[in-house]
């Protein structure tokens, strides 16, 4: 049978590509077999050199409406990733060019844990005083966090096939995984708050082909921080305890990998999991 990878015969467009997050997002995707168009500012094209020819990048301002619809012509999928800088309704018209441009693409949207769908994620200190300097930066015209919950409100109400990513803090740091997620923030689940950039990175990219993330809003944690597995380790042994789908798929995947691999760090989540099996 033919092993064919699945971005095979399809293409991507990473919104956002010269960035930590787009780095790593570019390489997932060319492993993946997509053909990967890229766009960032034109001052940052030489940060793209090393992809060489395997991408097409599109350079300039990111909600210049023309240059996203130049770039996203012919895609199958839209993987967006900006920090929402300057007070010019950057974020929004991105991600309203996206709409306007790309309406049938795949999109998956890059965002913080601050953005909220349904008003029933619950905020720690920390969370709260990020939106309080947020606001600050906002008066100091450096970036704008308020026009990011207008980017996503524009997409939570359209009609694309969309996934909005919500980030953890980020960390550099080797793979972990596939990160694990819930609905909310303030699942005790995603407490460590901390998610390693690859596996960020990953997440965005995989999303594209798993249609249970269409129209949910992950927030996102790493699969082997503390909060993560001491949830995994609840699950194996209060099975009436809930979790979000990705979450469970998530700890299925590390069950079956304890089976196929080596013992490696990731089976100790096996091995909380189901101590009896280890
Ligand atoms: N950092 C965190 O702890 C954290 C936490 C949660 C979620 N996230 C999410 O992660 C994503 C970004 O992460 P990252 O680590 O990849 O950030 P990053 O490396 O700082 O860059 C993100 C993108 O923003 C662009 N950018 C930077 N300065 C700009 C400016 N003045 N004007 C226009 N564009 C500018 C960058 O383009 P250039 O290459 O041209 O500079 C890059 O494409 C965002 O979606 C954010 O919401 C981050």
């Amino acid at each position: 049978m033919k092993d064919e990878k699945p971005g095979t015969g399809k293409r991507v467009c990473i919104v956002g590509a010269s960035g930590k997050l787009g780095h790593y997002m570019v390489q997932h995707a060319l492993d993946r077999g997509y053909e990967v168009t890229g766009v960032c500012r034109e001052k940052s094209i030489d940060k793209l050199a090393e992809f060489g020819s395997s991408i097409t990048v599109h350079g300039g301002a990111t909600n210049d409406r023309a240059v996203i619809e130049r770039a996203v012509e012919g895609c199958d999928a839209v993987l967006t990733v900006l920090v929402p800088w300057g007070v010019n309704d950057y974020s929004s018209g991105t991600a309203q060019a996206v709409l306007d441009y790309a309406p049938t693409a795949r999109l998956v949207f890059s965002c913080g844990w601050h953005i909220t769908r349904d008003g029933k994620d619950v905020y720690g200190w920390k969370i709260k005083a990020a939106v309080a300097v947020g606001r600050l930066a906002k008066l100091a015209r450096l970036a704008d966090i308020g026009d990011q919950v207008e980017a996503c409100r524009r997409i939570f109400d359209s009609r694309t096939r969309w996934t909005v990513v919500r980030g953890s803090d980020l960390e550099e740091g080797d793979a972990e995984g596939l990160p694990v997620w819930s609905r909310h923030v303030g699942d005790p689940i995603l407490a460590s708050n901390r998610t390693r950039r690859i596996d960020y990175a990953r997440f965005m990219v995989e999303a594209i082909e798993n249609d249970e993330l269409i129209h949910e809003a992950p927030a996102i944690v790493g699969r082997l921080t503390p909060s993560a597995l001491a949830h995994a380790k609840a699950a194996g042994s209060l099975p009436g305890l809930r979790f979000g789908v990705g979450t469970l798929h998530a700890f299925a995947e590390v069950s079956v990998a304890h089976h196929r691999r080596p013992p490696t760090a990731r089976d100790e989540i096996a091995r909380a999991w189901n101590p009896g099996r280890a």
